[in-house]
């Protein structure tokens, strides 16, 4: 089976696309809106591309009837968001915050999700993630109209302390449990991992 894009509809490359290309790490980026309200959102279009500085970037595409996601709406006139990671405890969480809530409603306040302040940007993280980056935004590109690719620059890291081991500068993979986004409203888990020898290429 072959697709050249142009044949497709543009609903059916995001089915090409997203049915392969996982499963996909998913921001769940928070927010805060011109009246405080703080908004958190899930993407999986993401993805962390770069370490000097630290980027990551993902793509919010419009609502069916045009309107910009709030989390776009809220980082374009901050400038500011915080990517936060669903570890499996948070992940239906996560999952019912995708929901259509009008921006006057936050979706923490709603779900009863606990809130803590960031060290460097005023947009608080969720308290209970394993892992968070607070970030400025370092470009924003408009791809054609209906999808926005919002690159953010990291500029401090949360990690949860009992996850991390200061020595080794490595995460205790047991106790960490990210969700992964598979295609639609499935997800995966990410405990049955598996380790190869270091590759040695030809001699
Ligand atoms: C796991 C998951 C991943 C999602 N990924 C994206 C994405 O990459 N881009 C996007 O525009 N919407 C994505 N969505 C949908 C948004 O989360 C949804 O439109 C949300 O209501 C936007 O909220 P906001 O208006 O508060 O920003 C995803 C939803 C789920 C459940």
């Amino acid at each position: 089976m072959e697709y050249a894009p142009e044949d497709l509809s543009q609903r059916e490359r995001y089915k090409v696309l997203t049915s392969f290309v996982l499963p996909r790490p998913i921001a769940w980026v928070t927010t805060v809106g011109p009246t405080g309200v703080v908004n958190a959102a899930p993407f999986s279009f993401f993805n962390a591309f770069c370490e000097s500085p630290p980027l990551c970037m993902f793509a919010a595409n419009n609502r069916p009837d045009g309107r910009a996601k709030d989390t776009l709406v809220n980082i374009r006139r901050s400038g500011e968001f915080v990517v936060n990671i669903a570890d499996e405890p948070l992940a239906r969480a996560m999952h019912e915050s995708s929901g259509d809530f009008p921006p006057e409603i936050g979706e923490p306040s709603y779900l009863g999700l606990k809130l803590a302040p960031s060290s460097k940007v005023s947009v608080p993280r969720l308290a209970d993630t394993p892992w968070a980056m607070e970030c400025k935004t370092w470009k924003i590109i408009d791809v054609n109209g209906d999808r926005i690719l919002v690159m953010g620059e990291g500029i401090n890291f949360y990690i949860r302390d009992e996850l991390w081991d200061r020595e080794a500068m490595r995460v205790h993979m047991d106790r960490y449990h990210p969700i992964g986004r598979m295609f639609a409203d499935r997800y995966c888990r990410t405990d049955d991992r598996v380790v190869f020898p270091a590759a040695q290429g030809p001699k």
